[in-house]
């Protein structure tokens, strides 16, 4: 007999935000601890997922050595057997953790082998468990592991968005095309789910020159491009909105292992070179031996600490931008008489004014709880967002879309003023226009025919 599939409400899941990348090391659990944990500070309610067995996170945060710490066993057994998960409450105030760890390994292992007998009930172990706590959080975010695995699916299928951290090599940057295709592994559980965008991770600031080109900004300005194209920002049949955030992560070792090895979020590090400033701690005199045992805190940690603030101010600014669309619509929808047709538009929630990302330390006041949206369009009627890109796969020849790239990005550099981006796909229309203004000459009846009569 085939299992009945969870029902899912999805109304309460706006902000369910899954922080998602095939590939590893590229600043998913940094941005988890360090966002989840400015928005907390600004008064907002957090609960962040520890989805990953190597259970990083409780290095960001500190709680490696809390007792409520049970390595994800408590969140293992709900996902494989439902139930309540006994997480760590106020780990920062306003932010609760639900731990990962190994014990999650054996989630895998259970919900991998129900994928094969019943994949929707399987990919919705975490919707299931994270239902009846939604409401309690202005905030959730999913830290998920590196990879393909059935975790990753049950984080995109209780996600209402999806936020992609990469790095900026160019392999890094195929990489993200691979997680808009792990989205529709789950289309059939989650119509709801979105992009929310991607962020540049560990961008180097310095500008170091090759051959006369400044690489590092190059590699930035490349990867931004890049991802632009692959979205098709600012093109018709685009996804129509910014992808990459305005504000990138910069590249600081010192910082990260800092923060790691004290268990402070970025801003609390900035803290406490703020405070060694102030006690006249300096590095010549913990060289000089004066103060022994000391370690000076990154200088850096105040810059990195704003990029984190900064994306984690742009973040909240996407999702009430998106939910002011949504109402709009919604109310759109209920104005429409019954016998006109009404547009379906995708699921959403009432914008809330949650959490103007205060600087810290003065947290902002609590916000009230995102309420529900309007029930006139039903979720599970509606067409994931995510839908409205339109897919290009045009079978172009080998070789070719490279060649067109490159072009694209040697007239773009040519330009000398604000002006829309080149891409491929401007390259493509204007050389079916190219075409369609030539028609009259085409003769044949093979591709070779074609193209000799035009002169190819
Ligand atoms: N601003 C930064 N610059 C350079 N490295 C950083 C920065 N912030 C964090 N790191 C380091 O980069 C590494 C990867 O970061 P993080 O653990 O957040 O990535 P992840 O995507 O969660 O990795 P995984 O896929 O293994 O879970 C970590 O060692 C982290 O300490
Ligand atoms: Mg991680």
């Amino acid at each position: 007999m085939a299992a009945t599939e969870p029902t899912i409400d999805r109304d309460s899941f706006g902000r369910v935000i899954a922080v998602e990348s095939l590939k590893g090391g590229v600043g998913k659990t940094t941005i988890t601890a360090n966002i989840g944990g400015y928005l907390a500070l600004s008064g907002a309610r957090v609960l962040l997922v520890d989805l990953d067995p190597q259970g990083n996170l409780e290095d960001d945060l500190g709680y490696a050595d809390d007792e409520r710490n049970d390595q994800g066993e408590s969140l293992a057994k709900a996902l494989m057997f439902g139930g309540k998960v006994d997480g760590i409450k106020n780990v920062r105030e306003n932010l609760d953790v639900w731990t990962g760890g190994s014990a999650l390994h054996n989630v895998t292992a259970v919900l991998s082998s129900k994928m094969g007998s019943d994949a929707k009930t399987a990919k919705l172990a975490l919707a299931k468990i994270l239902a009846p706590v939604v409401d309690d959080y202005d905030f959730i975010f999913l830290d998920c592991p590196p990879g393909d695995g059935v975790l990753q699916l049950a984080a995109l299928a209780a996600a209402r968005w999806v936020l992609v951290p990469t790095r900026t090599g160019a392999k890094d940057i195929k990489g993200v095309a691979k997680v808009a295709e792990r989205i529709d592994q789950v289309l059939d559980v989650n119509r709801a789910i979105d992009l929310l965008g991607v962020v540049l991770f560990a961008v180097g600031t310095a500008s170091e020159r090759k051959d006369g080109t400044v690489v590092m900004k190059n590699a930035e300005r490349d990867a931004r491009a890049d991802l632009d194209a692959m979205f098709g920002v600012g093109e018709e049949g685009g996804i129509g909105r910014e992808i990459v955030f305005t504000q990138s992560i910069r590249h600081s070792e010192a910082v990260a292992s800092q923060s790691g090895r004290a268990g402070l979020l970025v801003h609390e590090l900035d803290e406490r070179a703020k405070q060694e400033a102030k006690a006249g701690i300096a590095w010549w005199k913990i060289r000089s031996g004066e103060l022994k045992n000391k370690q000076l805190t990154s200088a850096t940690a105040g810059s990195v600490a704003d990029d984190l603030q900064t994306i984690a101010q742009e973040i909240n600014d996407r999702l009430l931008e998106a939910e002011s669309r949504m109402l709009a619509r919604n109310r759109q929808t209920e104005e429409t008489p019954v016998d006109e047709p009404a547009e379906v538009e995708p699921a959403g929630v009432e914008p809330t004014p949650v959490a103007e990302v205060a600087a810290p330390p003065a947290p902002a006041p609590s916000q009230p709880k995102t309420p529900r949206r309007s029930a006139a369009a039903s979720v599970e009627e509606d067409e994931a967002g995510y839908l409205a890109l339109e897919r290009k796969e045009t079978r172009l020849r080998e070789g070719q879309i490279g060649e067109l790239t490159a072009h694209a990005r040697r007239l773009n550099k040519a330009k000398t003023g604000p002006a829309p981006r080149i891409t491929e796909n401007t390259l493509i229309r204007v050389a079916i226009d190219l075409l369609l203004s030539r028609v009259d000459e085409l003769q044949g009846t093979t591709e070779a025919d074609l193209r000799r009569s035009v002169g190819l």
